[in-house]
């Protein structure tokens, strides 16, 4: 490849240099583009813009590849713990025996929120949604923990990073008791983080939690699955809303606010609901059928994604843990079996072939969620636990970029140009 691209508009040829990655496709710094030529690039959706330098995440969409800092989401699932992904995204190397045990009493240390947040919490209807109370009680950190919210400062910066990833478990089981109308569940320091989730979402004080390995692990896998995924839609929100100066809590609020949407991090909801609605595996055709439909606005959801081109290297994951969580559990939804059906039927149809539409992460993850006893309510709730990590990641890189400036798109105008104002009398 050149290092630089020649662009020419009208009668300028400007030179651009080309800038590569370690792996994946080069880009073209266009930078100085608008100053060169006068014209703006347009790309809404940014479907062929970089937003930024990264080292923490890299997706081949077309061969279904996703590494963190150069390791396999694959083997990340099967032989680490979130705790390990957490210390790896944030500081670019997997821990030591001894790092990881100071990281992870770090994070334990962490987990309680100051008792006024509970106050806070009361404000809410009883039927609020967890990802509105996760939205408020997030941004509201930032108004007890004062001591981190000096964003020039790497030690700041760090402490905020821990305490999001501590506090996230606790303020999402606080936002489900809060929802069925049982007693907050303060956090167990000799529980892991993925236990003490558990216990505090499903444990009561009127008796005693027994964490159940393998959900323990299956969910542990789970956050490690979500943990981060590059420059996605609530990811860039977290950047954007940074690239201003605005505190670490604020931004993770913008992100889960993002999260929320059902093309994004709501889709595991949107699809168990989707796959209950389905019901039996006779009516799978009639939904195929609508999700082809142009006039008819249904997607299937759980299908698809923007950057994969191929079957979702978690998407694989999730289907083994639905396996063995319902082993575990001694359960048996039939809504599994219509997934599988769903999915089967989808991959031979030249629809789905043609558009490459595969299973993503969110197809299997609600069925696994339930079987928990998660109700679909909190699904996104506990993507948005496990996101935090790399949102803060990925803003902490931000913030210690040189070449960080606010983030600032422009736009094509089609509205009415300059006119004179009419007063209303004349109107
Ligand atoms: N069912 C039916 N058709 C689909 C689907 C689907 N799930 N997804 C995409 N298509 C079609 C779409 O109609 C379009 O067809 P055409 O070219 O004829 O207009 C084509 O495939 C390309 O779709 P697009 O909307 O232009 O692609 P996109 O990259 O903008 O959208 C997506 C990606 C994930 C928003 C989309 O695939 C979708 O809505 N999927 C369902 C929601 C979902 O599962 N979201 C979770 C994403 S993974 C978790 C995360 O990262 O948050």
């Amino acid at each position: 490849m050149t290092d630089t691209a020649k662009i020419t508009l009208g009668d300028k040829t400007v030179d651009s240099p080309v800038l590569s990655g370690t792996v994946g496709p080069d880009v073209v710094d266009i930078r100085k583009f608008y100053a060169q030529t006068g014209a703006f690039t347009y790309d809404p959706g940014f479907t062929s813009t970089a937003s930024c330098e990264s080292k923490l995440t890299y997706i081949d969409g077309d061969e279904g590849v996703l590494l963190h800092r150069g390791y396999a989401i694959g083997d990340l699932a099967e032989h680490s713990s979130f705790m390990e992904v957490c210390y790896l995204l944030l500081n670019g190397e997997l821990p030591t025996a001894d790092e990881l045990k100071t990281f992870d009493y770090t994070i334990t240390r962490h987990t309680m929120l100051h008792e006024q947040l509970a106050t806070f919490y009361r404000g809410f209807r009883r039927d609020a949604h967890p990802m509105a109370i996760m939205c408020g009680v997030v941004g509201a950190l930032s108004a007890f923990y004062h001591d981190s919210t000096d964003i020039q400062d790497p030690h700041q910066r760090m402490i905020a990073s821990h305490r999001l990833i501590a506090k996230m478990p606790t303020i999402a089981a606080m936002a489900y008791k809060y929802s069925v109308g049982q007693p907050f569940i303060y956090p167990d320091n000799k529980l892991s983080y993925t236990g003490n989730f558990l216990r505090m979402t499903f444990g009561v004080p009127a008796e005693e939690y027994e964490v159940v390995p393998a959900v323990e692990r299956a969910l542990d896998r789970i956050f490690i699955l979500h943990a981060d995924h590059e420059q996605n839609a609530s990811t860039s929100t977290v950047r954007l809303a940074g690239s201003s100066g605005a505190n670490p809590f604020a931004c993770i609020a913008a992100g889960i606010a993002c999260l929320w949407g059902p093309a994004h991090g709501g889709a595991n909801e949107a699809a168990l609901n989707m796959l209950r609605e389905i019901g039996r595996p006779e009516r799978i055709p009639e939904y195929i059928a609508r999700a082809k439909d142009k006039d008819d606005p249904f997607r299937l959801m759980g299908f698809g994604h923007r950057v994969y081109k191929n079957y979702d290297p978690r998407a694989t994951v999730m289907q083994k843990t639905v396996r063995e969580v319902f082993d575990a559990l001694k359960v048996n939804d039939p809504v599994f079996e219509v997934a599988l059906q769903l999915e089967e039927m989808a991959l031979n149809d030249d629809y789905f072939v043609e558009k490459k539409l595969f299973p993503n992460v969110d197809f299997y993850s609600g069925v696994i969620l339930s079987a928990i006893g998660f109700p679909t309510t909190m699904f996104t709730a506990l993507f948005a636990l496990a996101r935090t990590v790399g949102w803060v990641a990925q803003w902490n890189e931000m913030i210690s970029d040189p070449a960080q400036k606010i983030g600032r798109p422009r736009q094509l105008y089609t509205g009415p140009a300059h006119r004179p104002y009419v007063p209303v009398s004349q109107r």
